[in-house]
């Protein structure tokens, strides 16, 4: 592809997004209970198009980040955000069967889906799941629980990312690391347009094939509104966690922050 038809459309997608969008859509989706609709709109298909919209890479960074949490046999870990449960079937295989995996998500769409998927694998170790209907914001937990914990493309979608931290550090036990998953937010204008443009022109496009363009016109203003590795970084100390590091990975696209309580 020519670079000049590769970067045309980054000057023309504002203009072009706002014209073929419904005036609904204009005001992004910011409480909480407007974005619970939204994930259970998105479900029947997300599995199918995080593949397409990734070409299967999300799968990698997956394992990548399940593995930065630590969790090891025997372990108590619990998903946030978990959707249609990937980084807990993960999870589950590390901990094996005499661990137990917590897996929360308030869309109960999607936590249906899961708990599908689990008796389609029919794997015995996968009955350490447990799917539960909850808000990340406030975890129906004590403190101290977890041996580890994993969030992929969650913390972006949480109003609060503050309270979402402190509760991830409360539920956490001392030494114990959480593996938080999501875009990289970058600093550089070249990358946003590239990103924006992919959105507008991929992402939009695939899912609009699926009757789910304006869900999907979402995730650029969840992007724009993230914080970068650094502010992720210094939000972590700031809830208390005595170690925190946010590791680009395929090639800078995406993030993952290792936290330590
Ligand atoms: C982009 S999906 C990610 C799903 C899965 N972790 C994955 O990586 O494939 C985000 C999920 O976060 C859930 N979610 C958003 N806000 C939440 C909240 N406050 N409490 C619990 N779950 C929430 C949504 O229902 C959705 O399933
Ligand atoms: C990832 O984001 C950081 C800023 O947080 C930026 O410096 C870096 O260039 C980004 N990586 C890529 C490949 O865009």
């Amino acid at each position: 592809m020519a670079a000049a038809t590769f970067l045309l459309p980054i000057t023309s997608s504002a203009a072009a997004a706002s014209s073929s969008s419904s005036s609904s859509w204009r005001t992004p989706v910011r409480c909480s209970a407007e974005r619970q609709v939204l994930f259970s709109r998105i479900a029947p298909v997300y599995d199918g198009l995080n593949d397409v919209l990734s070409l299967g890479q999300h799968r990698v960074w997956k394992r990548m980040s399940v593995a930065w949490s630590g969790a090891k046999k025997g372990d108590r870990v619990l998903d946030l955000c978990c959707g249609s449960g990937d980084l807990a079937f993960l999870l589950s295989n590390c901990v094996g069967l005499h661990g137990q995996v917590g897996a929360l998500d308030f869309s109960s769409d999607q936590l249906s889906i899961a708990s599908t998927r689990q008796d389609l694998y029919w794997k015995a170790c996968y009955e350490n799941i447990k799917w539960m209907e909850g808000d990340a914001l406030d975890l129906p937990f004590p403190s101290s629980s977890f041996d580890a914990i994993t969030m992929g493309y969650g913390l972006r979608n949480l109003v609060d990312k503050k309270k979402a931290m402190q509760e991830i550090f409360r539920v956490l036990k001392p030494g114990s690391r959480a593996s938080i998953l999501d875009f990289n937010k970058s600093t550089s204008w070249m990358t946003t347009m590239i990103q924006v443009w992919m959105i507008d022109n991929a992402v939009v496009p695939v899912a609009s094939t699926y009757g789910l363009s304006n869900e999907y016109r979402y995730l650029k203003d969840s992007i724009n509104e993230f914080l970068t590795g650094k502010e992720l970084e210094k939000l972590a100390r700031s809830v208390g966690f005595s170690n925190a590091k946010h590791y680009e990975i395929g090639g800078g696209l995406m993030g993952n922050l290792v936290v330590t309580r």
